[in-house]
């Protein structure tokens, strides 16, 4: 069973060990207000602050957010360059705030279309931030899970060709370590708001035992208040992974 707390409390000994979010709704939340979708955008920007802020007051050790797909690039040009200004604005606004709070930067994704000044300054704040502890904050950015896996597959043909990997000797553990997240642990927990039921390429390796937790709201209105609802909802659930209650029950108590 899950343990009890007092009720809208959460259980801090049983907070997911990695958040991931999909923060979708933006366009749409401008939209409704006669806005520009960039402006959605914005309003995104001010979320992901809440976010990152409470996730590293209530002690979650990774939190990753899908910032910019690699689909993302087909957008028309000016909303391209409106998320990567926003995310350049985020990085230098918000670095004082990271160093002060120990948060590690971290970026999932392949960066070599982002724009040299964003991917400068993303790189300088993950070498700024690589020893800090107190939270993991994976920023993924020209990020998908296809072209990660892919990725690996080739890093592993590499050095299996060079000799120094056994083909027989792949196994789960060794492609985990070629991803992206080497080193994280895998998402317990996915967000996606916005109202969408899917996963759109995000963390699908990662996520295979991730609970799924959906949101109507829009990003830009997702708030302190809706992180703590999903977390309440992960831990009233029980996690099985692929055994059946009474042992999961058991595996739960040890
Ligand atoms: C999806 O909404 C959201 C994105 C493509 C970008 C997310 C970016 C931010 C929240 C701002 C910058 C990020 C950081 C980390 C500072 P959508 O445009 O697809 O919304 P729609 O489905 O309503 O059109």
């Amino acid at each position: 069973m899950a343990r009890r707390t007092r009720r809208g409390a959460l259980d801090r000994g049983r907070l997911p060990r990695h958040i991931g979010i999909i923060m979708d709704g933006n366009g749409r939340w401008a939209t409704a207000r006669g806005l520009e979708r960039s402006r959605g955008h914005r309003a995104g920007s001010r979320a992901v602050r809440a976010v990152v802020r409470a996730c590293r007051r209530l002690g979650v050790p990774v939190l990753t957010l899908f910032a910019f797909s690699t689909e993302n690039w087909g957008r028309p040009r000016r909303e391209v360059q409106a998320l990567m200004e926003l995310l350049s604005e985020f990085i230098a606004r918000e670095w004082q705030e990271i160093m002060r709070r120990e948060i590690r930067v971290v970026h999932l994704g392949d960066l070599r279309r982002v724009p040299g000044e964003v991917r400068r300054q993303l790189l300088s704040l993950e070498r700024a931030t690589r020893h800090h502890r107190r939270m993991t904050l994976a920023l993924a950015l020209s990020y998908g899970s296809r072209e990660e896996m892919a990725r690996a597959c080739r890093r592993l043909a590499a050095r299996a060709a060079a000799g120094r990997l056994r083909p027989a000797a792949i196994g789960i553990d060794e492609v985990s370590a070629a991803l992206d997240t080497r080193g994280l642990p895998d998402p317990d927990l996915i967000i996606r708001t916005g109202g969408e039921l899917r996963l759109s390429n995000f963390l699908l390796w990662q996520g295979a035992y991730a609970e799924l937790f959906f949101s109507k709201r829009l990003w830009p209105d997702f708030t302190e208040s809706d992180l703590r609802a999903a977390i309440a909802d992960f831990q009233s659930r029980r996690r099985r992974f692929g055994l059946t209650d009474e042992q999961a029950e058991e595996r739960e108590r040890a």
